[in-house]
């Protein structure tokens, strides 16, 4: 049987000599990478692999105002290269969470992003109001894109109308300097639209994206395979819709904060998010099934931008928009004269 050796609680990672620092809506945080809503709770169990205060921020399982139980099992479902899930937002309601997982996180020296989820306006301005003088709170995500809910027009994330109101809401209530986000759902026309909205009224940056809705049929019951028969997709297969999402509202608001998130595996997937233009990168299904993912990712993406040349973190942010020109050292043509240089175009004379 093979030993696993797990990193001490507080040991640093041997980080390549790249500055890893990213600055959202003002806070300037230690490194890019966070967990991601819904994959590892409030980051206690993580905690037993890695010391959560290690990552840029821990961002925790949506919360609402009341306890609440979720939705009828099974609530997950395996797909090719992903995962559905039907939670329905269980959890213990605003005032255990804060009392326990966010008095937690603070003790522990984290940087908690605060995920709220709510049936109506009222309920985001009541969570919101309750976060106010809490230690730890570094952000809020406005989670309006919860595909798991019985009434399809309680996706806020679905409507420009409807996400706008309840950033609203959220923004005149939050404490000062705690800087608000909203959760975008890719189940829409034009992502960009909703971003524009959400920021016109008033957030202070977009974390982007949620879950897809989807479904799957078990063909030996012959039914849903999910209790609540649709559920949200993540994981890999996921991943273009996630870059394409924030490539299209990097370009239509090019100062808007963007945590990116969706199948983030690898360092390198983390870099495509970022060229597209994320300002950090949320890690979260991977850690089912490798708990130590967000400070593995954390190493290989400060190892690829090392190996690329980037002295900061910050100057890759974006730039697939505009890349540089890439230095390609011209090789020398092994077969002399007798070919046309690279790029001429070729012609071919045909016998009639
Ligand atoms: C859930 O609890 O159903 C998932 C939450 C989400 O995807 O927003």
């Amino acid at each position: 049987m093979s030993e696993l050796t797990l990193r001490p609680a507080g040991e640093q990672l041997p980080l390549p000599d790249v500055d890893m620092r990213t600055k959202l809506a003002g806070i300037t945080f230690p490194n890019p990478v966070f967990t991601a809503s819904g994959c590892a709770a409030a980051g206690q169990e993580l905690d037993q692999f890695f010391d959560v205060s290690l990552l840029g921020g821990v961002v925790t399982k949506s919360i609402m105002l009341a306890p609440r139980s979720g939705r009828p099992t099974p609530r997950m479902a395996e797909t090719p290269s992903g995962m559905l899930n039907s939670i329905g937002l269980q959890g213990p309601g605003i005032d255990a969470f804060l009392d326990k997982d966010l008095a937690w996180l603070a003790s522990r020296g984290a940087r908690a992003v605060v995920s709220i989820a709510g049936g109506s306006v009222d309920d985001y301005a009541k969570l919101t109001a309750k976060l106010r003088g809490r230690p730890g709170l570094a952000m809020i995500e406005v989670n309006i894109s919860c595909p798991n809910v019985e009434d399809r027009g309680q996706v806020f994330a679905c409507d420009p109308r409807a996400a706008a109101s309840v950033v609203q809401a959220v923004k005149r209530a939050a404490p000062t300097g705690v800087p608000v986000f909203a959760k975008l759902s890719p189940d829409v026309t034009d992502i960009a639209a909703i971003a524009t909205a959400c920021v016109d009224a008033g957030a202070d940056g977009l974390s982007v994206i949620n879950t897809l809705l989807g479904m799957v049929i078990d063909t030996d019951t012959l039914r849903p395979a999910l209790g609540g028969i649709t559920g949200g997709l993540s994981g890999p297969a996921i991943r273009p819709v996630a870059v394409r999402c924030v490539w299209q509202i990097r370009q239509a608001l090019p100062d808007i904060p963007i945590l990116g998130m969706g199948g983030i595996r690898t360092g390198l997937d983390a870099l495509e998010f970022v060229l597209a233009g994320a300002n950090a990168i949320s890690v979260g299904t991977t850690v089912f099934g490798d708990p130590s993912a967000p400070v593995r990712v954390l190493d290989e993406l400060a190892r690829a931008l090392a190996e690329r040349g980037f002295a900061r973190f910050e100057d890759a942010i974006g730039l697939a928009h505009n890349p540089p020109v890439l230095y390609v050292p011209e090789e020398p043509d092994p077969v002399g004269d007798e070919l046309p240089p690279p790029h001429h175009p070729v012609t071919f004379e045909t016998e009639d």
